[in-house]
């Protein structure tokens, strides 16, 4: 027998679940993570569609990033002024930042530098890095010194993603906010222009915290806008440059804010390119923590490390028994191990044959997980051999203020 009304009760007090998704929180209620179709219609992005990615290979003359083609960075506010710009030879400039909680990142913490990396590369302009060591003071119960060395220390892992120290500012908050009076002074006209019910309905903020969160928005926001960066940006600066913004979508409420006040200010809104979220080992429902190590790959973990992780603790979409997974296949979307294998194994091919075999059955989960282990294994030892050889005067090298160069 079944009971029409109370099914669509339930169906609908499910669907009214609604996920959440701000700076600090990344919960949702189904087994398949976020339904970023709806994050879109909710936050009012647009969607990165065929017609845009096939405009951008047009300009840069090659295929895009895997993480553009495979959907992971799936969302962006205007995009296309960004690629006129370009187009018309006129200079931007690309920003993204880190905070930093603690020496450890993981995996998921590479994905927007990757991104941004490429960005770098395909367009040839020059980037800044805000490490908000700020920020995590205010959030966290950490120290203002370990803080501020957290950002020092995860600098060599950002610098270990490739990016060109000719085109590269990397800063922290506590320095530079002593070393640029102009970056202060964008901060302070962005805390002019917003008020606490602005905060309040963006960010979620009350009464109760601390009034360092509620200015903390416009220190994030003040990056986007060019003339922050007086000794970075040299003669190029008579006018506010465009700035093209990748990282994951919890972070568009800052720039939600930024785009919200610009205009009163006179400055250019930013453009933004959003990622998803990259799954915790045990499934997207669950959120990595830095402090959980079993919930993710470290960019410390030894192979063996990663080989014990993956086989012990990688959310399987495979069945209970062989007889059944050779029967019904294996499901990818609710793997772990396959999606991270859409993060990082690029060969499109190899990576649609997983695919096929996994969800007819012919592949075992075990052989899935061998696979995203050598996969893994190589990522990071190579990542590891990289930071070896970012020392601390290299790491004084990006972070001195200085000017960068621009093709244009
Ligand atoms: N708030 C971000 C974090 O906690 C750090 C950050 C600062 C950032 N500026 C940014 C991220 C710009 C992306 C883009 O990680």
């Amino acid at each position: 027998m079944s009971f029409p009304l109370a099914e669509e009760a339930i169906k609908k007090t499910t669907e009214e679940v609604e996920d959440i998704v701000d700076p600090w929180n990344v919960t949702s209620s189904s087994d398949k993570g976020i339904d970023y179709d709806k994050l879109i219609r909710r936050f009012g992005s647009s969607k990165i569609s065929p017609e845009l990615i096939a405009r951008i290979e047009a300009i840069i003359k090659k295929p895009v990033h895997h993480f553009i083609r495979r959907g992971i960075f799936f969302s962006h506010r205007d995009l296309e002024m960004i690629l006129t710009a370009y187009e018309q030879k006129k200079p931007f400039f690309l920003y993204t930042g880190r905070g930093p909680s603690s020496e450890a990142m993981h995996l998921g913490h590479l994905i927007p530098f990757i991104m941004t990396k490429w960005l770098q590369d395909a367009f040839d302009v020059p980037l800044v890095i805000q490490m908000t060591d700020d920020e995590k003071y205010l959030w966290k119960d950490i120290k203002i010194e370990d803080a501020n060395r957290y950002a020092y220390e995860n600098a060599k892992d950002i610098i270990a993603c490739g990016f060109d120290v000719t085109k590269t500012f990397i800063f922290s908050d506590f320095d530079y906010m002593a070393q640029c009076p102009n970056f202060y002074r964008n901060i302070v006209r962005i805390q002019k222009s917003v008020t606490f019910n602005q905060v309040k309905g963006i960010f979620g903020f009350t009464e109760s915290d601390c009034i360092g969160k509620i200015a903390f928005p416009a220190i994030q926001a003040a990056p986007s806008i060019s003339s922050s960066f007086p000794m970075i940006f040299g003669d190029k600066l008579k006018q506010e440059l465009a700035c093209l913004i990748p990282c994951a979508i919890d972070q568009d409420p800052y720039f939600r804010m930024t785009r919200d006040v610009a205009p009163r200010l006179n400055f250019p809104k930013p453009s933004l390119l959003h990622s998803t979220f990259f799954p915790a080992l045990q499934g997207s429902k669950s959120k990595m923590s830095a402090s959980d190590a079993n919930s993710s790959i470290f960019l410390t973990d030894t192979p063996k490390n990663i080989k014990d992780k993956v086989n012990k603790h990688a959310f399987s979409g495979g069945k209970e028994t062989l007889e059944e997974h050779r029967a019904k296949g294996g499901d990818c979307e609710i793997d772990v191990s396959y999606q991270y294998l859409t993060f990082f194994l690029d060969d499109d091919e190899r990576l649609e044959q997983i695919r096929q075999d996994y969800t007819s059955g012919q592949l075992l989960t075990g052989e899935l997980k061998k696979i995203l282990i050598e996969v893994l294994q190589e990522l990071v030892a190579q990542h590891q051999e990289r930071r070896k050889e970012v020392s601390m005067d290299v790491v004084r090298q990006y972070m001195t203020p200085r000017q960068l160069s621009f093709r244009y």
